[in-house]
């Protein structure tokens, strides 16, 4: 059990037996500052305001009936009416000492859930640029997290497959002079930009693609043929970028839009059997009154365009039936840029209410902001276009090879180029999951490349400092006891044994920040213990105890790192 829930049960027990109603908790929070104690209960102020008690007196009250001898060697009342609850050291070091004995870092969840994820989805006419590495990075580490707690997590690539685009990519590999051979489709992003250039000036070509765009809905062979061969290539360019950036999807988790080309017309007559369809200029719409615009009108969902054809409403509501019924979803989560979030609300709206997704059904739309350069715009490059993601994932390994170069220049051009792979990926994974995922953030090599703040080469380093010391170190006796003595020691075993608490905020609200959070202060703990608390140094017992407060501390980065997507290596 984690020290929170343990105190939760504790103080609430007490609360009652100090006649307070159970409705109100106990909340149990960290203490900001070491001298308020390791942990404060907050609950009694509003508990006293309820029944109109002088809160410190209700609080003395609950303090009587408080059983925590045997974890605490302080309790006191603070300010208004807080508790303030500080640990033993005794106690914690039992504890931290059967965290690292038990096969997990964490309890499991009690309640495990199905759940799916649906994230990257980029769109397969062109190449991945830098717009789809948000939702992949994080939905990745949240998927990893939850697969980490015991849910069943089912990825899905919501990939973009359908549409104008490719009647316009046809129309231009059809006038290519070596179609028919297979069309080296190396640069992708190079071929959709000409057809585009194409589409946009010249009318009778663009008449061309819609007229493909036809063709390809009703099954044409030769269309199907050159629109799988375009998937074909850009899914496999897909699957380099997942590779390069250890993200854990495959094409077994790729649903595209076109799989549901199926389900539709049953997505439609469904909507009109539950009334939910509005004709408006030959569209079929839904209106919903809580989706009014800023002039109070509402902003319709158009589900069928008036020449029949479907939008990507339509297709999310497919989905939606699919994620329910066939995969048996309890909840759904969408890492999709926040400029989607009518969109989404829209869709998730409709799906309930058309009876597509159960009441009970949790839909989460987990938004994100924009990837801004370092002048506070989108980031571009240098002419103003699309930055491709293999390009950027390239300068990172070039700029963290260059670091470790001048860092170790003695190591060997292989391992320099290994450890470049870890850092700079990692820097960059890092450096979007750290953020509060809500907001746009500047995008900014320095900053991400450091080895100073709240980095990945920061907490990589951290960890290979700490491998450094077991090579060191020769033997360890993994069977002693953790004894803590100094504030240091207690500061970092209680933070060790937060871990749990950092994990399962993550899977609830799908903020990885929080983690990194956590893995951040965790190094600082462990900084703070390493230059107050000599470990190699010590005496025989006190040695023992540190190193594996040591161990302890590598295991817990390596495996919040993992379930971030970063790894770690042992020496950098
Ligand atoms: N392909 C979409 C885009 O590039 C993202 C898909 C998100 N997922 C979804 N179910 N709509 O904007």
């Amino acid at each position: 059990m984690t020290i929170s829930k343990l105190l939760d049960q504790r103080l609430s027990r007490a609360m009652q037996a100090a006649g307070i109603a159970d409705t109100f908790p106990a909340v149990i929070k960290p203490s900001g500052r070491p001298e308020f104690g390791d942990y404060q209960a907050n609950g009694i102020m509003a508990a006293a305001k309820a029944v109109k008690t002088n809160p410190r007196e209700l609080a003395t009250r609950v303090l009587e009936q408080l059983e925590l001898d045997d974890v605490a060697d302080k309790v006191e009342i603070a300010g208004p009416g807080f508790i303030n609850i500080h640990l033993k050291n005794s106690w914690l070091a039992r504890q931290a000492k059967a965290l690292l004995t038990a096969d997990s870092l964490l309890e499991k969840t009690a309640s495990p859930e199905t759940i799916v994820i649906d994230y990257s989805g980029p769109n397969l006419a062109k190449e991945m640029h830098v717009g789809h590495l948000r939702s992949t990075i994080i939905g990745d580490a949240v998927a990893r997290t939850l697969d980490y707690l015991g849910h069943t997590v089912i990825r899905q690539n919501h990939v973009g497959d359908w549409g104008t685009q490719f009647g316009m990519l046809i129309a231009h590999l059809i006038e290519q002079p070596d179609h028919e051979r297979d069309v080296q489709l190396a640069d992708l992003e190079t071929f959709y930009r000409q057809a585009k250039i194409r589409f946009d000036e010249d009318e009778a070509f663009a008449e061309r693609a819609r007229h493909f765009v036809v063709k390809l809905q009703a099954g044409d062979p030769e269309c199907l043929q050159h629109w799988q061969q375009f998937i074909a290539v850009s899914l496999q360019h897909c699957e380099e970028v997942y590779n390069k950036l250890n993200v854990l999807l495959t094409r077994a988790d790729v649903k595209p839009e076109s799989a549901y080309n199926k389900d539709l017309p049953g997505i439609i007559s469904t909507l009109d059997a539950r009334g939910l369809l509005t004709r408006d200029e030959g569209a079929l719409c839904v209106f919903l009154e809580e989706f009014k615009g800023k002039d109070g009108n509402i902003v319709p969902a158009i589900v069928q365009k008036s020449d029949g054809g479907y939008l990507y409403a339509t297709t999310d509501l497919a989905a939606l039936q699919y994620r329910q019924q066939v995969l048996q979803a309890s909840r759904i989560l969408y890492f999709v840029d926040a400029r989607q979030s009518l969109h989404l609300n829209q869709v998730f709206s409709i799906a309930k209410k058309a009876g597509f997704v159960k009441p009970s059904t949790s839909l989460e739309h987990m938004a994100f902001g924009t990837m801004m350069g370092k002048d506070g715009k989108p980031f571009k490059t240098r002419e103003g276009g699309t930055v491709k993601l293999v390009d950027l994932l390239g300068e990172a390994e070039q700029r963290a090879f260059q670091l470790v170069t001048r860092k170790n220049p003695e190591l060997d051009e292989t391992e320099r180029q290994h450890i470049a792979h870890i850092v700079g990926i990692g820097a960059v994974k890092y450096a979007d999951l750290s953020k509060n995922r809500t907001s746009d953030y500047i995008f900014n090599w320095d900053t991400m490349l450091s080895f100073e703040g709240n980095t990945a080469p920061y907490l990589q380093y951290a960890y290979a400092r700490i491998s450094s010391i077991f090579r060191k170190a020769e033997v360890v006796d993994t069977q002693a006891d953790i004894q803590l003595h100094q504030a240091a020691e207690h500061q970092l075993a209680l933070k060790l044994l937060q871990f749990s608490d950092a994990v399962h905020s993550v899977a609830s609200e799908g903020s990885p920040n929080l983690l990194c959070n956590y893995l951040f202060e965790l190094s600082g703990n462990f900084m703070t213990f390493y230059e107050a608390c000599p470990i190699l140094k010590a005496d025989d017992a006190v040695r023992d105890s540190r190193l594996q407060l040591a161990q302890l501390t590598a295991n817990t980065l390596k495996t919040g790192l993992e379930l971030l997507g970063i790894d770690v290596m042992e020496r950098m």
